[in-house]
């Protein structure tokens, strides 16, 4: 048994034994996360980090853009699906951390391919004239509605938009919440689900994935 599937309940031991197997670059580097990270639970993970694939090989998109890399881990699933000439846009604030993410980056074949950014997220998207087809959006929940308006006018038709953690632990079901988080997370997901410009379902994957197409 692997380091992970040692440490997993039995029901995600069960999930993650039938699903196809792991690459060997991203079992180096969610266990590297989990060894020189303080906050090794805010990476996708195994099971979110297929279905990512998953999205990205059935779409091919050729633009991706992801806010919130972490240590990388959903950035290269994501870039395995991406067009032959595509391209994924990345971006983090935490300097410290970049060291982690450029290292497997560079060791990955999509080297060349990813746009590794330290930039806050709404700066970029301000200045960006860029039109996504897959946005992963994983960071910074205060601004999550915020995220939402701003990448919207960058979408186009058949542009897919995900959310995570948009259940919060369940207290989107609190009626009035105190945390500005959960208040911002209801938000977005009222927002989305009265937008007639895009379809959307919320997953409950781990935390929550707000899956959105652009019609
Ligand atoms: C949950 S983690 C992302 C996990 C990653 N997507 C993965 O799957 O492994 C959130 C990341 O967002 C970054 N972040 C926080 N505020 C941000 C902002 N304003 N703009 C860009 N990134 C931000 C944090 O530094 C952190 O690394």
């Amino acid at each position: 048994m692997s380091f992970f599937e040692e440490k997993l309940p039995e029901m995600d031991r069960y999930l993650e034994t039938h699903a196809s197997s792991e690459p060997e670059i991203l079992r180096k580097l969610r266990r590297e996360t989990y060894q020189k990270t303080t906050q090794p639970h805010m990476i996708s993970g195994y099971q979110q980090g297929r279905l990512l694939t998953i999205i990205s090989q059935m779409m091919q998109p050729k633009n991706i853009l992801e806010i919130g890399t972490f240590t990388g881990y959903a950035t290269l699933c994501l870039a395995t699906g991406m067009a032959k000439d595509g391209k994924i846009t990345t971006l983090d604030v935490n300097e410290d951390l970049a060291y982690l993410p450029k290292k497997y980056f560079a060791e990955s074949e999509y080297a060349s391919q990813i746009h590794f950014r330290l930039q806050d997220a709404k700066e970029f998207l301000r200045e960006t004239d860029e039109f996504f087809d897959l946005v992963f959006i994983d960071a910074d929940k205060e601004n999550y509605a915020e995220y939402f308006r701003l990448i919207k006018p960058r979408t186009k038709s058949g542009s897919v938009v995900m959310f995570d953690n948009v259940l919060w632990y369940g207290k989107v079901l609190e009626e009035n919440p105190k945390q500005k988080s959960t208040q911002v997370i209801k938000e977005l997901n009222d927002l989305i689900a009265k937008d007639d410009d895009f379809e959307n379902l919320i997953l409950p994957l781990r935390d929550g994935l707000n899956f959105l197409r652009r019609k």
